[in-house]
């Protein structure tokens, strides 16, 4: 039986409620966490949105027949409370923040009634995720999405205040839109309208903030839904939310120093930690070469070193034959594991075949300096010192090696550099560094369609020394684009645009686009461009993974609060679903399954 709320009106949550309301009567609502019978006392601890309280029900206060009601209060009940605020009569609770109080019951009444939820609603669950997801919205009661939740909320504001202050403006753009250009598969929603034709839902709003430059708005930004169809994965969703940005008439370095005043106030108010301004910045190559990724997670060294010069002439067929091939050797120390047991060094040369490598060979320092390694019998004395020499090898260290293509050395060890930092313990989430990357390569070449692509996106510039070679060598053309990076993810990117009608022609014609086909595609941006186009410059974070790493998550799905899981469907409604027959008729749809 639901009872009314009529004739009360709350007047705290529940902590809010302080020692400085002793003695007052206060008007409490939420969620029964837990009751306690003990005889002549029955304890409830209430709960709301901003914690715990403790109330108490005896019948010289609340009456029989209150107390009565209080008997049979069971988890997650809503009710309201009114009461007066005393010291705790019993023993005084530490952990909780109105833990010195209680709030003795003078009226109950049971607003509604709640079934035996199917899990617990607490802190740090034990419960499968399949099941909280398919209760999201009991898994949303408990403590940590909550606090989340509103830390995220937090975050977005500060954002809109902080960006209205630099003179931002917020403008929305459309999300039924024609396919933009960030690379992955489009969402699509067919028009009823127009019969056989599709919106695709935006990857960004790339292309309507550069519109708005175009017109004269200066300074944008927008609280953006993207959607992007995805192999999904920790911190990916199929939509998700960007803080995007765009400027007028500057440089990358405007764009950086408003955006690090940007992530120093985020997190001065919302953690209360004052970062280190300026950012470091790296180049894309420099990244690579030390970290083997555009997106390094420097809270620890383990850095890759080059050796292939020194392995050049060697009798280790493993090594020379990819340095044959135009690839390179390379190598990590993993400083202090010369002791590492056989089976552990066997699992990473399984996941380090898992992502590819052929294989990973090996060299043990061991306490008296001695070498054992998979290689050393085909190495000399003096090649093998030389080795130990570029990697700073000690007396207790191993070092792990790969040879083959670049781009493989690099992600091979780079992986291997964070799951041995895992393993070691070496992440500490309390720790903050920012990463800007810079002078990422402007192509990228791709095997699949024997073609370059753009690595950011086809609107953005090359760095202006490297224009000649758009016609001579466009995989060694960098770009104006730039990453900021947090412990290891990329929280953001962005570029500095082409606005010169010639340098974009040239970049379509690289990237294999005809003069038709581009405007068929971006025709309205090229044409907006030649009315008179300010440079401009952008980025855009994901909200997401930004709050994500703020509130110490490894998933961006426990900061969202209807996410998605792995195959893109919501657990909790069954999206997505198939429609009715008239449904698929009004659009002119017919569907074919494979
Ligand atoms: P980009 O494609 O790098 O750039 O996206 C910007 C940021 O969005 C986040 N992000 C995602 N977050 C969650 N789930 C996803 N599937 C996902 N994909 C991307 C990342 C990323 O850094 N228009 C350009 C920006 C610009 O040039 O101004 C763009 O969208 O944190
Ligand atoms: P194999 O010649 O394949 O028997 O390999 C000899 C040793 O070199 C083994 O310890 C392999 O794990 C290692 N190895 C094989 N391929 C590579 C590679 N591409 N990079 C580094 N080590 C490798």
């Amino acid at each position: 039986m639901a009872e009314s709320m009529k004739g009360l009106k709350r007047t705290h949550r529940c902590t809010e409620v302080t020692s400085q309301n002793i003695g007052e009567t206060v008007t409490v609502m939420g969620w029964v966490q837990k009751r306690r019978n003990l005889g002549s006392l029955i304890f409830v601890d209430l709960r709301d949105r901003s914690g715990l309280l403790q109330i108490v029900f005896d019948t010289d206060s609340v009456g029989e027949e209150g107390f009565a009601k209080a008997g049979t209060l069971r988890s997650e009940f809503v009710i309201a409370v009114v009461g007066r605020v005393e010291a705790r009569s019993g023993a005084v609770n530490p952990t909780m923040l109105t833990g010195e109080l209680e709030v003795r019951a003078l009226e109950i009444r049971i607003l509604s009634e709640s079934l035996t939820p199917p899990f617990p609603i607490e802190e740090h669950s034990q419960t499968k995720d399949e099941v909280r997801l398919k209760y999201r919205y009991l898994d949303l009661r408990r403590p940590d999405l909550q606090r989340n939740l509103m830390m995220r909320s937090k975050i977005a504001t500060l954002t809109r205040a902080f960006l209205a202050q630099e003179g931002f403006l917020e403008i929305e753009t459309p999300t039924l839109c024609k396919s933009t250009p960030e690379g992955a598969r489009d969402y699509l929603v067919p028009s009823r309208i127009h019969p056989g034709s599709f919106y695709a839902l935006p990857q960004s709003p790339q292309i309507f903030k550069q519109l708005l430059m175009c017109s004269g708005y200066d300074r944008y930004f927008q609280l953006a839904r993207c959607y992007r169809d995805e192999d999904l994965r920790a911190d990916r969703q199929p939509e998700f939310t960007q803080i995007d940005m765009e400027l007028s008439f500057v440089d990358i370095d405007d764009v950086i120093e408003v955006n690090e005043r940007l992530l120093a106030t985020l997190f001065q108010e919302v953690l209360q930690i004052k970062v280190e301004l300026p950012f470091q910045r790296m180049s894309w190559q420099e990244a690579m070469d030390r970290f083997g990724s555009d997106k390094p997670d420097i809270r620890f060294g383990m850095e890759l070193k080059n050796i292939s010069d020194l392995v050049e002439n060697c009798g280790f067929g493993v090594f020379t034959g990819a340095l044959k091939e135009g690839g390179s050797v390379r190598g990590i120390n993993v400083s202090g594991q010369a002791g590492m047991p056989r089976k552990k060094i066997d699992a990473l040369v399984d996941f380090a075949k898992g992502i590819g490598a052929k294989g990973l060979a090996y060299l043990v320092i061991d306490e008296n300096g001695n070498y054992k390694s998979s290689f050393a019998k085909f190495m000399t004395e003096e090649e093998l010192k030389n080795i130990v020499e570029r990697l700073e090898g000690k007396p207790g260290d191993l070092l792990l090696f790969a040879a083959d293509k670049n781009s493989l050395v690099y992600t091979v060890l780079g992986a291997l550099r964070l799951e041995l930092a895992k393993q070691q313990g070496l992440l500490k989430n309390d720790e903050y560094k920012f990463l800007w990357i810079t002078d990422f390569p402007l192509f990228e070449f791709s095997e699949e369609e024997n073609r370059y692509v753009a690595m950011h996106h086809p609107f953005t510039m090359p760095v202006e020394e490297d224009l000649p070679l758009l016609d001579t060598d466009p995989g060694k053309v960098r770009a104006k684009a730039y990453d900021i990076t947090l412990n290891g993810v990329e929280i953001g990117g962005g570029s500095v645009r082409i606005y010169q009608s010639d340098v974009q022609e040239k970049m379509f014609e690289v990237l294999g686009f005809t003069k038709e086909s581009a405007y068929e595609r971006f025709g309205f941006l090229l044409q907006a461009f030649q009315y008179g186009v300010p440079p401009h410059a952008g980025l855009a974070y994901g909200l997401d993974r930004l709050v994500m790493l703020m509130a110490k998550e490894y998933n961006i799905r426990d900061v969202i609060a209807f996410p998605k899981v792995k195959d893109a469907s919501c657990l909790m409604s069954g999206a997505p679903d198939i429609v009715e027959e008239k449904q698929l008729e009004e659009l002119s749809i017919a569907v074919k399954l494979k």
